[in-house]
């Protein structure tokens, strides 16, 4: 299976990118195909809500940036992660530019998506999943997992397996 990791954080050596790297290997290790794409250090400007991707576009926006690398990826997805830090109880603003921008398109290809977080505090999380249940329930796709883990957690072996075998059962 092709799966595409959106990484949200704007380190690219964080807790959130060491945990995708595990879990990049147990699925690696299945023989898929995983293209991890850091967003949250790409040029990507949050949707203007000018609809020209629902009029002349016809389903490209038109906003010239980094997103021209993610939306091929994302139409050639299988399986979808969404990996981010906890910033303010939400995602990235980066990540959520990315995920705003899936309106272009409509959404991604892939059916099967997952959300992997890290947070500083334990029970942070709600108002993300919120989000993330109504987006599969949206586009009727369906949850594989999600796994988050705070300060405590978020660097331990522990972690690190638990998300390795989780991309080793697909
Ligand atoms: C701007 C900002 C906002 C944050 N907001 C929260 C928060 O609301 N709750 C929380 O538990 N941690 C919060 N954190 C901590 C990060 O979520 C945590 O350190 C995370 O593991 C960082 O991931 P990274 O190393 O992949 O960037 C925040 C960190 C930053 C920089």
């Amino acid at each position: 299976m092709k799966i595409v990791v959106l990484n949200g954080s704007p380190r690219p050596k964080g807790n959130t990118a060491a945990l995708i790297e595990a879990f990049k290997e147990g699925a690696e290790g299945k023989g898929h195909q995983v293209s991890v794409l850091q967003v949250g250090t790409m040029k990507i400007g949050g949707c203007k809500g000018c609809e020209y991707c629902h009029t002349k576009g016809g389903g490209t926006c038109i906003q010239k940036d980094d997103m021209a690398e993610v939306y091929p990826a994302l139409a050639e997805s299988d399986v979808l992660l969404l990996a981010s830090p906890v910033y303010y109880h939400g995602l990235t603003g980066q990540l959520q530019s990315v995920v705003s921008r899936f309106y272009a398109v409509g959404a991604p290809a892939a059916k099967k998506w997952a959300l992997l977080l890290t947070s500083g505090s334990p029970n942070v999380y709600a108002a993300i999943e919120t989000q993330y249940r109504g987006i599969l329930g949206f586009i009727q796709a369906e949850s594989l997992g999600i796994f988050e883990y705070d300060g405590k957690r978020s660097g331990t072996e522990e972690a690190a397996n638990e998300v390795k075998a989780f991309g080793a059962s697909l």
